[in-house]
């Protein structure tokens, strides 16, 4: 009965580290998937999440029971306040409702299907271009997923006449898609300015802002400093929504620890928004796992384990940072064509470096240098030892 069935692409971005380790070539360099990598090229577990987890594993009194469906009670509390800040208003009103959810991905598309269901308007707005996975997940919700410009690649910095057009063109009501810091894949964010002026746009049209935050902490190296776009717009009391993930800030990809947010005007309606996310998770998994969240909790509650956490963070941050610097140098030194300034003043994980497919599909061929095919690259998989590498494949992919 399956004889017709038609293989599939692999996946754009978990795809390229399937090509890579097929590769058998002793340089294969895999800057697809945004996932850290320390100087010496090895995943990396925070000693503040191994902390954590001694804690619980000699916790006699932890059992394995279902977690109920919207997850982790205190996990959920420490996620809002991470995001909103401590003396957030809205939390002090009870009028924000928060649910564990499978990371960032199960987060957005659990919003996305409660919006489907309760939301008067289907369309959603998301950046052009966007993390690969947001149109999926938007369309399987049921939402119909629209454009705004967002990139500019001539400055190769942002379109903001365009955002503003497009998001003024849009039908009052839309479901607007905001990066809250860290734009994936284009490392280009707003300035606190432009940020201003696109809540206003938001809200005096009424538009719906639905936040992707996955990588607080990885912009600035602070926590507080990257959550600043949300609680401008939780600030004015409107509605929206954030999905939260922990894969990067604490390197607990594959526990696969996030939340959703639901920013409601009252604490009636935030408990009646919550009766409905319900709905939404237990037919689709029922409730999430407890290891992750329990990890995240017990970090996040404790002043000691949440200080360690935060040097940890900033010191990944840093390392990012200073890999932006070697590589803009080493390019530099072999005299490439171009403007190669945007390596090092695009933010977060990612450097969008220009590089067309054809440009990927070379370095990966005769550089074994594995990246997106929109030229994305992984900063946070380079070390000193092998950007030379890099540079040199670059070089050769520019000048050929
Ligand atoms: C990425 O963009 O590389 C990450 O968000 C990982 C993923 O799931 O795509």
């Amino acid at each position: 009965v399956f004889a017709n069935i038609v293989r599939a692409p692999e996946d754009p971005i978990l795809g390229v580290t399937v090509a890579y380790n097929k590769d058998t070539s002793p340089n294969k360099l895999n800057l697809g998937v945004g996932a850290y990598r320390t100087e010496e090229g090895k995943p990396l577990v925070l000693n503040v999440v191994r902390r954590a987890e001694q804690i619980l594993v000699n916790d006699p009194s932890r059992v394995k029971e279902y977690l109920p469906i919207v997850g982790l009670a205190e996990f959920n509390k420490l996620s809002a306040k991470l995001i909103l800040g401590a003396d957030s208003p809205a939390i002090q009103e009870n009028r924000v409702t928060t649910v564990q959810c499978l990371s960032g991905t199960g987060s957005l598309r659990v919003g996305g299907e409660f919006l489907a269901r309760h939301y008067h308007q289907l369309a959603i707005y998301i950046p052009q271009p966007t993390w690969g996975n947001h149109a999926k997940i938007f369309t399987l919700a049921g939402l119909s997923v629209k454009t705004y410009r967002y990139y500019d690649p001539t400055t190769r910095g942002l379109n903001f006449q365009g955002l503003l057009e497009d998001l003024e063109a849009a039908p009052s009501g839309s479901i607007v898609l905001l990066h809250a810091c860290a734009h994936n894949p284009t490392g280009v964010d707003p300035s606190l300015e432009q940020w201003k002026q696109i809540r206003q746009l938001i809200r005096s049209k009424a538009l719906l802002p639905f936040f992707d935050s996955a990588y607080q902490g990885f912009a600035s190296g602070n926590l507080d400093a990257d959550a600043q776009s949300v609680r401008m717009f939780v600030a004015d009391g409107g509605e929206c929504l954030v999905a939260q993930s922990y894969a990067k800030n604490m390197g607990l990809y594959g526990e696969r620890v996030g939340a959703l947010s639901v920013i409601c005007k009252t604490a009636d309606v935030a408990s009646r928004v919550e009766s409905q996310l319900k709905l939404v998770i237990r037919p689709m998994y029922s409730n999430p796992p407890i290891h992750g969240a329990s990890i995240v909790a017990t970090i996040l509650k404790d002043r000691d384990m949440y200080n360690e956490w935060t040097i940890e963070l900033k010191r990944m941050a840093d390392r990012i940072i200073s890999m932006r610097e070697k590589l803009f140098n080493a390019i530099c030194a072999r005299g490439t064509p171009g403007r190669w300034s945007h390596i090092f003043e695009q933010i977060g994980m990612f450097t969008f470096t220009g590089l067309n497919s054809e440009q990927v599909a070379f370095m990966t061929k005769e550089y074994h240098i594995y990246m997106t095919s929109d030229g994305r690259i992984s900063m946070a998989g380079l070390s000193s030892a092998t950007i030379p590498h890099l540079a040199d494949a670059i070089h050769a992919a520019v000048t050929r």
